[in-house]
């Protein structure tokens, strides 16, 4: 591989337009763990929602960046630092439009999804937040977007509003309307379930915070790689997602905050390449988004989130989000049969993810014995206590999906259900 020999191109000719469907046995060929064994099985993955396996077009991005490119940003005034900037640069302006963000300086690159939100409540919420003053956030929120801001309104006597779910696991719209008033300083809600698949109606909440004044951050870990998100067209005033849930790498993640907002924030951390001037009294700091940016970024894992980015723009998110929906309607009906088997939730729209509980069978024991199938689901409480204690439960088994996984994986899945249903009875 030459100096200038470009990074690897998503797949363009097996891979399907937004309109038309996606060639899913070509698109199995860009994701090289998908076609591993162990102990003779053949690998179904249908853990999406923990990670996302990655494409070879993001493999070898990393490769690329790492063999021929590698230096420090912002600093070198030699070729290789200056190559690395742009292609940094270029990464940031990619990732701002597949969200519809207006400029590039509106996209902080953080390790993930967590530590945006973390960001947000530091930098945004508690120099406002005085006591008297409430936080709002949902029933179904990941701990990653409750347990900060829990911290932030203790830390200043501010009340801390869980908004309620429904049996069903849909977002009860009246009661959290009624929470949020002109105390509110924040509403923080996750955009698709990582429990249980429910698709909050979030341009109609935001739009109902925004009526009364109150700004919104959306937590779209899980919808990013799901569905089509533009953050112009929901109105957010922030939004966090990671980029290992979105067939990138680990350790990388965004924040998007609309540019009036970051830039009256103070730094979250402080260090090199943040700053304007530093004097011995004083510290002036640059705007966003290098002011969220302190010391060396994770630059191979944005480059390799663009890559990321545009393997997903190049299959269309309309087509994933239909293939996905497809998936999980079948896996909905298959684990409808099991005897025994009941599924945790049933919300209005449900994307991605399927969680259910077995009679007499611990969902770690349903998890093991899966994986004697080499079938990969989660089980535990999914990062989601106050939602588990809420449904009277305290772990489900969770299926999730991703446009590569197949019919025959879902049916592999019903099979292996099965067989756990016979070994308990
Ligand atoms: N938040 C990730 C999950 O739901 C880890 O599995």
């Amino acid at each position: 591989m030459s100096r200038t020999q470009p990074p690897p191109s998503p797949p363009s000719s097996g891979s399907a337009s937004a309109s038309a469907e996606l060639n899913v046995a070509r698109i199995r060929e860009e994701f090289p763990i998908l076609a591993s064994s162990t102990r003779g099985k053949p690998l179904v993955y249908l853990d999406n929602a923990a990670t996302t396996q990655k494409p070879r077009q993001v493999l070898e991005t990393l490769d690329h960046f790492y063999r021929l490119e590698n230096a420090n940003i912002h600093r070198g005034v030699y070729y290789l630092s200056s190559q690395a900037t742009a292609s940094y640069d270029r990464a940031r302006a990619r990732i701002a439009k597949f969200i519809g963000a207006r400029f590039p300086e509106e996209v902080v690159f953080v390790r993930g999804a967590t530590e945006a939100v973390n960001l947000v409540a530091h930098s945004f919420a508690r120099p406002r937040l005085r006591p008297g003053d409430n936080i709002v956030v949902t029933h179904l929120e990941h701990h990653a977007n409750f347990v900060p801001w829990q911290q932030v309104c203790h830390e200043k006597q501010a009340e801390f509003r869980v908004a309620p779910v429904t049996d069903a696991g849909d977002l009860d719209l009246g009661a959290l309307d009624r929470l949020l008033d002109d105390r509110t300083r924040i509403l923080a809600l996750v955009h698709l379930s990582n429990a249980l698949g429910t698709v909050n109606p979030a341009e109609k909440i935001i739009a109902l915070a925004h009526a009364k004044g109150v700004p919104v951050l959306l937590d779209a870990a899980q919808s990013l790689p799901h569905l089509p998100v533009d953050v112009g067209a929901l109105g957010c005033d922030f939004l966090v997602a990671s980029g290992h849930k979105l067939y990138g790498p680990t350790g990388i993640g965004l924040l998007y905050g609309r540019l009036e907002h970051l830039d009256s924030m103070p730094p979250y951390q402080t260090g090199g390449d943040m700053i304007e001037l530093v004097s011995i009294d004083q510290t002036t700091f640059q705007k966003s988004p290098a002011r969220f940016e302190a010391g060396t970024p994770h630059i191979a894992g944005a480059v390799g989130l663009a890559a990321a980015v545009a393997f997903l723009e190049a299959l269309g998110l309309e087509a994933v989000a239909r293939r996905e929906d497809a998936l999980v309607s079948e896996a909905v009906a298959r684990l409808e049969g099991i005897p025994g088997l009941t599924i945790v939730g049933r919300p209005e729209r449900r994307a991605g993810a399927v969680s259910f509980v077995m009679d007499g069978i611990h969902p770690h024991d349903i998890g093991t014995i899966l994986d004697s199938e080499n079938v990969a689901i989660r089980a535990g409480h999914h990062c989601a206590q106050p939602l588990m204690r809420r449904l009277g439960l305290n772990a489900t088994a969770r299926a999730s999906f991703s446009f590569y996984n197949t019919a025959e994986e879902v049916a592999a899945l019903e099979a292996a259900l099965r067989k756990a249903r016979s070994l308990f009875h």
